[in-house]
This record gives structure tokens, C-alpha cells and sequence, in this order.
């Protein structure tokens, strides 16, 4: 970024040049230029309208569990960094955008209150799930979403319930430079002990199939309708395919997993030859499910 930001900006707390490595769960990318960290909903709002004012394009950083980061990002970034309040009312449980995932599951339980179950195994912030619509065993959160609130990228501040056509298969209306600040679940009253011994028996499930003991960024292709991208990419012999420490996982052939030095080039050409393997094999051309930051390919102005 070689334009100065903005005064107004940069009262927001903010931290220069931190490496992607540690705010992606795949950990790789190069540095990122701007950190701003608000700690308030009207910090984040002063972010979006100094931007918006300035033309200036930014983007939005939850846990960093679906992130393929390329290179140093120059423009700013913004990751809430709200206080970590839950607000229960009857069934209903609100919390901020930028509450732990599965801590959020795990409250929920305590709480004794069911229908998050399926999110106990799913990492990230709250407001990355909903801005995915992520969804595990056969449940998506735009099925628990009561309402939620979200600054537009003018930096107007919206409170509603969902509609039909916002949220899909791990897709909504909520990029372009939209920022989810809180959400609330609609649940449903249930005993501790068997909503926790739900949620255990899909852990169980998963690290069965996943591999979670290397770093990775959950499944990186979509599903195409009505098939599993990992199996797809386990019949066209692709498990194991390795370019330096990035490799085809092979205990699940939709998790492309670091051993430790993998570089950004290295995970790149890795999901290339993936998709041209199963193209190949099956004339089928898989959607990348994560999503990829590269500074060449700026967002649009007012973010993305
Ligand atoms: P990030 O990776 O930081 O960002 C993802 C997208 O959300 C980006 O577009 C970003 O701009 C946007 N974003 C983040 N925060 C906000 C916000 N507050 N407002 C607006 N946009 C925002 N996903 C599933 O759906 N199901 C699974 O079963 C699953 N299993 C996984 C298992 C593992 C081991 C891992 C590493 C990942 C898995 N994932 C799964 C993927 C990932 O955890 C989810 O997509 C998660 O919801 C992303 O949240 P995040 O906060 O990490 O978002
Ligand atoms: N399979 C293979 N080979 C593989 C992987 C899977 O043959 O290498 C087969 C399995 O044996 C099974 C089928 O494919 O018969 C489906 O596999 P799995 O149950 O692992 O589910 P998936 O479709 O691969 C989806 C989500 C996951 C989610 C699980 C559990 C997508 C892209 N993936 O995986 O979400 O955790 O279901 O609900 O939708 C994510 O989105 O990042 C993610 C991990």
C-alpha cells in the first residue's frame, strides 16, 4: 500500500507485519501489512467508513481456518477482537463475531441447550461460520440463525433475520466487504450430558476421516453436487502427492496439509495439479471451498 492511511484509521488498534503463518491454521503467506484488531463495534464501524470515505479496499480475517494466503497483503485487514460476552434469552444464544467456534458449542452444551452440536468440531470464529454458512453432519448454520448483525461496507450497521437465497452450500451474502459483528442461534432445550455425548460422537467421526494433527485448512475443494471431492481425488490417485512440506493427505484426499515448512508457491501448485488430475480423471473442475488471498488480485474498493 503505498497511499499514507488515513488518521481516522489508524486510531483503530492496530499491529504492522504479521505473518500469516500464525493467523491461518494452514500456515502459510506472507506477511500481513495492516492488523486492525477493534475491540468495539464502533471502532469496526470507524474502520469501514475511513475506508469507504479513502476508496480503500480491506479484508476481513476470522480464525484463519479457511484462508490459502499467497503473499503479503497490503491492504488493510480487519479481525474483531470484541469482548467475549454470550447473552442467552430462552432458547436463544447471541454471541460476537469474533467468539471461538467451538468454544461457542461447547457454551452452548454447558448451557444445556442443543443445535450446535454439529459445530463442535469446527474451528474458526463465529462470524467465519456464518459468513461460510459452515456445516458438518448434515447441518449448516443458516438452520440455527436467528438473527444476526453485520456493518455494510459503507459502514451502516444491519440487524435482521435471514432470507432465502442468502445463505447456501458453504456460500452467503456476506463478503464484499460486509463484516458479521454478532449472531444468534435459535436452540433448543436439552440435558448437558447427551448434547456433549452428540457432539463427542461426531469428533469421533471426524478424526477418524480428517487429519488433524498437521496443519490444514479443512477441506479445500467444494463438493460437487452429489459426490465427495475426496473421493474423487482418491480415485484419480492423488493421496500423497507431495511438492516440498505440502501434500494430498492421505488419510483424506480433500485436505491438503503442511508438515511444517510448506510454502504458499508450494500449496498453490499443489491445488492446481489436484484439479487438473481430477479434470483429467473424472472432466469434472473442483471449486476451491477455502478462500485464496493474493495481493495481485486486489478486492474490490470499500472491501471484499
Ligand atoms: P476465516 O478463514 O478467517 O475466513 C473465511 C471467510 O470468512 C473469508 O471470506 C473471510 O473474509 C470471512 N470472514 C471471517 N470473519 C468474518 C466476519 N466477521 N464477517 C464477515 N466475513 C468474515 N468448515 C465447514 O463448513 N465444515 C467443516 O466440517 C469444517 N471442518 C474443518 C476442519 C478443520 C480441521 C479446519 C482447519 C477447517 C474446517 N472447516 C470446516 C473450514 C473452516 O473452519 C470454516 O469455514 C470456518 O467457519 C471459517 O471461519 P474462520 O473464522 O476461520 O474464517
Ligand atoms: N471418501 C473417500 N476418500 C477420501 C475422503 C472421503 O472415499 O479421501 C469418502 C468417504 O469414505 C465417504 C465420503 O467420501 O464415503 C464422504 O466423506 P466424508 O464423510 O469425510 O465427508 P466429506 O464430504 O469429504 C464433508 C465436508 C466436511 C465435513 C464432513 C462431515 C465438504 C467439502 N466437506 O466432507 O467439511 O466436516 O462432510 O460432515 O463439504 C470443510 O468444509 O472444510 C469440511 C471439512
Amino acid at each position: 500500500m503505498s497511499r499514507p492511511l488515513p488518521d481516522e484509521l489508524l486510531k483503530v488498534p492496530h499491529r504492522r507485519d504479521v505473518p500469516f503463518a500464525r493467523l491461518t491454521t494452514l500456515g502459510v503467506g506472507g506477511l500481513c501489512r495492516w492488523l486492525f484488531e477493534p475491540t468495539t463495534e464502533a471502532e469496526a464501524q470507524a474502520f469501514v467508513r475511513a475506508c469507504a470515505r479513502e476508496g480503500l479496499p480491506y479484508r476481513v480475517l476470522g480464525g484463519g481456518s479457511n484462508l490459502v494466503v499467497l503473499d503479503d497483503i497490503e491492504v488493510p485487514v480487519l479481525r474483531l477482537a470484541l469482548p467475549k460476552e454470550l447473552h442467552r434469552d430462552g432458547t436463544s444464544l447471541t454471541a460476537p463475531a469474533s467468539h471461538g467456534h467451538i468454544a461457542l458449542a461447547e457454551a452452548a452444551a454447558a448451557a444445556g441447550l442443543s443445535g450446535l452440536e454439529f459445530a463442535g468440531g469446527i474451528p474458526g470464529s463465529l462470524g467465519g461460520a456464518i459468513r461460510m454458512n459452515a456445516g458438518a453432519h448434515g447441518c449448516e448454520w443458516v438452520e440455527v440463525l436467528e438473527r444476526f448483525r453485520f456493518l455494510t461496507p459503507e459502514g451502516d450497521l444491519v440487524d435482521k433475520a435471514p432470507d432465502p437465497g442468502e445463505f447456501g452450500y458453504r456460500r452467503s451474502f456476506l463478503g464484499g466487504g460486509r463484516i458479521v459483528l454478532s449472531a444468534s442461534a435459535r436452540l433448543a432445550e436439552g440435558d448437558p450430558g447427551a448434547i456433549r455425548a452428540r457432539m463427542a460422537g461426531f469428533r469421533d467421526r471426524r478424526s477418524a476421516s480428517q487429519p488433524l494433527a498437521v496443519r490444514n485448512a479443512g477441506c479445500i475443494f467444494k463438493n460437487p453436487p452429489g459426490q465427495s471431492a475426496g473421493r474423487l481425488i482418491e480415485q484419480a490417485g492423488l493421496k500423497g502427492l507431495r511438492i516440498g512440506d505440502a501434500e494430498v493427505s492421505p488419510r483424506h484426499g480433500n485436505f491438503l496439509v503442511n508438515h511444517g515448512h510448506a510454502t504458499a508457491a508450494e500449496f498453490a501448485e499443489l491445488m492446481e495439479r489436484v484439479r487438473a488430475g481430477v479434470r483429467a480423471a473424472h472432466g469434472l473442475l473442483l471449486e476451491p471451498e477455502v478462500e485464496i488471498w493474493q495481493d495481485g488480485t486486489p478486492p474490490a474498493a470499500g472491501g471484499r
